[in-house]
């Protein structure tokens, strides 16, 4: 049995529902159900008794721990996390409650668990904890990618929680002998993306007809990976990855922010062209730039493919493609998400 954390949001709903479809091994599935979590993500697999959901804190010990113990647990896969940084500038409080003091409790969980297995148990067992490219910082433009060994110099509130997460991980292994793995994934997208992130934003705001909100000159650059494709990675690093490593994860689609909106004007004018027959980039906006805008990130993703075998399924085109079919084709999804509280947040965020 695995302990998937956070898997009621963007990446941990798009990992379990991969899992169960490729896997007979079943996953108990703990989420907070913050405003970012949504069973919605996990409807088919309603009548799927390999998949025990239980809403919860990962800062709760009693029920880690006992969540380990009654499953059986053989590995834990930590996505749970506050994970927009938008929101952490507005109030980094809970950024540090759940990234870091949560993280914090589920390594003490585990640990106190895997003191408990037999030998053989105790040498399989894994934790995983998923992170991000932005523990590295901004890179110039000229500055090769993040590789595993660039130094942490995160800028962010949330991406400074991340930092210390990633830290606390590796303590745990050098300290307690931890059979720990973290894997440094740049941005995602894809199906069932919260809509206060850049893509799937964009997308809602355009069929909206509302404004298409540009930070700044919107030439910072982002390494954008579709979410299945970080799924397999992650798969690929809990079965092969070495005890204690670190892997980074990236697409190598390294594109301007503008480069991206204007991508997703085009797909939408060719699949949903407006009725007055202009363009979806007439709705481009340009907005005041985010405090601490991080201007570039890039991975390099070298390590995983040499030492693992993983790569990308997926290119820039065929994701964003496939994104955008998906939204068009669940809008139904988007209306139920951007309910009074999301709202509330474009309220204070775009005013
Ligand atoms: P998300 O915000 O969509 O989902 C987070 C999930 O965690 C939600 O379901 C939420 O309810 C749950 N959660 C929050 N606090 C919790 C708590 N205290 N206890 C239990 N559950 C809690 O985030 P995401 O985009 O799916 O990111 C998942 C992980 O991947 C995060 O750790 C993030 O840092 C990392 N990551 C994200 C990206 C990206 O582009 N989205 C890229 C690299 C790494
Ligand atoms: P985001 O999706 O929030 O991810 P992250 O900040 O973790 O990289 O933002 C991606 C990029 O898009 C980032 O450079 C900020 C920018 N952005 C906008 O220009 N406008 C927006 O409305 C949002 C949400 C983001």
């Amino acid at each position: 049995m695995l302990l998937v954390t956070g898997g009621a949001g963007f990446i941990g709903s798009n990992f379990v529902l991969d899992w169960l479809t490729q896997n007979s091994e079943p996953i108990v599935n703990l989420d907070k159900l913050t405003y970012a979590g949504n069973l919605e993500n996990l409807q088919s697999l309603k009548d799927n008794s390999n998949h025990i959901f239980v809403k919860g804190d990962i800062a709760d010990s009693a029920l880690v721990s006992e969540l380990l113990q009654k499953y059986k647990v053989r590995a834990v896969i930590n996505f749970a996390a506050e994970s927009h940084v938008d929101r952490s500038i507005h109030g980094p409080g809970e950024f540090i409650q759940t990234n870091v003091i949560g993280t914090f409790n589920l390594l003490e969980c585990a640990r106190n668990y895997w003191n408990t297995l037999a030998q053989k148990e105790k040498e399989s067992f894994r934790f995983l904890h998923v992170s991000t490219d932005e523990v590295f910082g901004s890179l110039g433009a000229k500055d090769p990618a993040f590789t595993e060994q660039h130094r942490y110099e995160p800028n962010s509130p949330y991406s400074a929680s991340k930092a210390a997460s990633d830290h606390l991980v590796r303590a745990w292994l050098h300290t307690y002998g931890m059979p720990v793995l973290t894997t440094n994934c740049s941005n995602n997208y894809g199906p069932y993306h919260f809509p206060e992130k850049l893509i799937p934003l964009v997308i809602h705001n355009a069929l909206k007809g509302k404004p298409l909100p540009i930070y700044g000159d919107g030439q910072q650059i982002r390494d954008w990976l579709y979410v299945t494709d970080h799924c397999s990675a992650i798969r690929c690093v809990l079965e092969k990855g070495l005890v204690g490593e670190t892997y980074n994860i990236g697409g190598c689609n390294e594109k301007a922010n503008l480069q991206v909106v204007h991508t997703i004007c085009d797909l939408l004018d060719a699949k949903m062209p407006k009725t007055d027959g202009t363009s979806y980039k007439n709705q481009i906006t340009f907005v005041t730039d985010r405090p601490g805008h991080d201007k570039r990130y890039a991975m390099d993703a070298s390590k995983i493919e040499r030492e693992l075998g993983w790569r990308p399924a997926q290119t820039f085109e065929t994701g964003m493609a496939k994104t955008v079919d998906w939204y068009l084709n669940n809008s139904q999804w988007t209306e139920n998400v951007t309910s009074g509280a999301y709202r509330d947040w474009v309220a204070k965020q775009y005013v």
